[in-house]
């Protein structure tokens, strides 16, 4: 019954299905038009160029999270990104703001690949493996379960932007992190911090259990969580050899959720803000292979026609949920709350947001 509703108000109506783009443009310009600022469109830079040219604000996660911090007009903030994103915004705004997600099965593989539960009894063995040295450090790509779970045992949630400022944090307050859901940023920040990559260990979900090659598990600093980006996994050294082969001129920059493998053989790293920025400000004539989700890529492209740019995977497609959003469920989401209707709504309860908001509010003072 629940996955039936839940079915249901997922599902585009069959009258969303055979408009023409002019015609849902048109609708949305005017609903936009009508609500002026009391609605905000908070776009992703993955998100698909037909929906960023109706978003007010663009950026990466950290600066969506601070938008929608910040504002106070906006009784209607329909999120063009992923899920944990939505819900992030929805504890970050006041309650009588509400968040839409245009498409309820925009999630994010990553944050599906730690559930509640298994942080739970992770941290449980952890406990009783290391005692009270740890300090948990969670991706914003997760669940608010995870942030709240975060929050109430003294840790905060991290971006790609502020990654390195929260661990040198955490450090101060905790021998040793437990990062999740992301081991490939919590890899790359650790050991661009110093960390040698002996000192860490790997959380399997799965088995429930330690992945660690060392004699010493007191040499341990940082415990990863294994999971990972699977668009950003797609970029491999095989990937890098080929453009130094072909392009031995150009500069490679890739995000840290790549492989450490893949960050270590590239030119430099950074997220997503980041890599736009290093990009607005390179040379004209400068050439680039980057290794980010391709909707940024293509845009960077179409962008900067000064200069040479391609992915460092050619065959690379899209985030595949990010790209759930599209102009018909944009132009139903919009609808739907013109017509007073309810749908695609955000809630988190408020225990959740309660704890989750110290994790979130930890972050936010220190980016
Ligand atoms: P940032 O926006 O923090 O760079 O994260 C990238 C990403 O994968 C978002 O889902
Ligand atoms: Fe999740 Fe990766 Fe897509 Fe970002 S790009 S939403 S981390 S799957």
């Amino acid at each position: 019954m629940v996955l039936a509703n839940f079915m249901e108000r997922s599902m585009l109506p069959e009258q969303y299905k055979n408009l023409s783009t002019a015609e849902m443009e048109d609708r949305i310009r005017a609903i936009k038009q009508k609500f002026g600022d009391t609605l905000l469109i908070p776009g992703h830079h993955y998100q698909r160029d037909e929906i960023i040219q109706f978003a007010d604000t663009i950026g990466d996660s950290l600066q969506l999270a601070q938008v929608a911090a910040a504002n106070k007009k906006a009784k209607h903030i329909v999120f063009c990104g992923v899920h944990f994103m939505a819900e992030t915004a929805d504890m970050l705004t006041e309650d009588d703001q509400v968040v839409y997600l245009p498409d309820m099965r925009a999630g994010c593989s990553m944050a599906d690949m730690a559930n509640i539960y298994q942080t739970e009894e992770a941290w449980i063995e952890l406990q009783k493996l290391f005692g009270d040295t740890i300090i948990p450090l969670t991706y914003v790509n997760s669940t608010a379960a995870i942030k709240a779970f975060t929050g109430r045992n003294g840790g905060a949630c991290v971006t790609s932007s502020n990654a390195k400022t929260l661990v040198q944090w955490a450090f101060t307050q905790k021998e040793r992190l437990f990062f999740l859901p992301d081991q490939h940023l919590g890899r790359n920040t650790a050991f661009d911090l110093g960390v040698p990559l002996e000192h860490m260990a790997i959380w399997n979900p799965i088995k429930g259990e330690l992945e660690y090659d060392g004699e010493d598990i007191e040499q341990i600093k940082v415990i990863l969580w294994k999971g990972h980006c699977s668009v950003h996994e797609g970029f491999t050294i095989y990937n890098i050899r080929e453009v130094r082969e072909k392009h031995p001129e150009m500069k490679i920059i890739v995000h840290p959720e790549c492989s450490r493998e893949v960050v270590a053989l590239s030119d430099d790293n950074g997220s997503t803000k980041y890599i736009c920025d290093v990009i607005e400000n390179a040379p004209a004539g400068s050439s680039w292979a980057i290794g980010t989700e391709m909707n940024l890529v293509k845009r960077l492209i179409a962008t900067h026609p000064d200069k040479h740019i391609i992915s460092l995977n050619e065959n690379m497609c899209p985030c595949l949920t990010m790209n759930r959003i599209d102009l018909p469920h944009l132009l139903w989401a919009l609808e739907t709350i013109d017509n007073n209707e309810k749908g695609n709504i955000i809630q988190v309860d408020q225990k959740t947001t309660a704890e989750a908001l110290l994790s979130l509010e930890r972050m936010l003072q220190h980016s």
